[in-house]
């Protein structure tokens, strides 16, 4: 069975230190970096393009995971692959296209992934499981970081997972971004999140970016270990 991968948001980094940011992350065993793009239109904040992403692809060779929180995001999904983008996740709510769109990123070589707000019901990405590899279920409004975990998160991991299972896409991911930490980690690792992305509880927290990981992964493997999705 192979273990959580925790993806720490950068969005919660110190910019001006960007790199080492990146570098103490990917030293301290994260697997992926998630980055999170805003464009003040479908989100009430502004983040940064791909020029970031360009940036962290100098300094590591993790996954770089490339969260769009824009409007119409298929007009600049060449430009993040450009950058060095291994993983684009769009949502479902601004693409009517979402079949086109995620056909367009594995087109350039990335693998897709369809992200849903709280509010957007798991029923809403039945007809585009097949073609996806991961699902990104948002448990906070996306647009700021160190918000609190909306419960009912929980309960919609569970039914992706349950939904995944019925289909045959058991290899497809599960992610969660939205205050994630040691204590609402294991909840959703218990649902089957395969993916748990965090930002101020790696950076922004009291304790070491390593020490925080650390605590972060042993209370996501607890979880598993406790009796939580089995097989995987
Ligand atoms: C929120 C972003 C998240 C954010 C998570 O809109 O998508 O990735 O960085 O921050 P925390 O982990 O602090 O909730
Ligand atoms: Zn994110």
């Amino acid at each position: 069975m192979t273990g959580v991968k925790i993806a720490p948001s950068i969005l919660s980094a110190d910019f001006a230190r960007l790199g080492e940011e990146i570098r103490v992350a990917e030293a301290a065993g994260a697997e992926w970096i998630h980055l999170d793009v805003m464009d003040g239109q479908f989100v009430p904040n502004i983040s940064f393009g791909p020029m970031v992403v360009a940036a962290a692809r100098r300094v590591t060779q993790l996954t770089l995971d490339v969260h769009l929180m824009i409007d119409g995001p298929e007009r600049y999904l060449d430009r993040f692959v450009e950058a060095g983008a291994d993983r684009l996740t769009v949502h479902q709510e601004v693409s009517p296209h979402l079949q086109r769109t995620v056909d367009q990123i594995h087109a350039l070589g990335a693998r897709a992934g369809v992200a849903i707000n709280p509010a957007t019901p798991a029923e809403s990405l039945t007809d585009i499981l097949p073609f996806v590899d991961l699902v990104l279920v948002m448990s906070v409004n996306p647009g700021f970081g160190g918000q609190s975990f909306i419960a009912r998160s929980t309960a919609k991991v569970a039914r992706i997972r349950e939904m995944l299972a019925s289909g045959g896409f058991d290899a497809v991911e599960v992610q969660v971004d939205g205050g994630i930490d040691a204590t609402t980690a294991p909840q959703v690792v218990r649902a089957g999140a395969t993916v748990l992305v965090a930002g101020s509880a790696i950076f922004g927290a009291t304790g070491s970016v390593a020490d925080n990981l650390a605590s972060l992964r042993a209370a996501a493997n607890a979880a598993r270990l406790d009796g939580g999705m089995g097989s995987g």
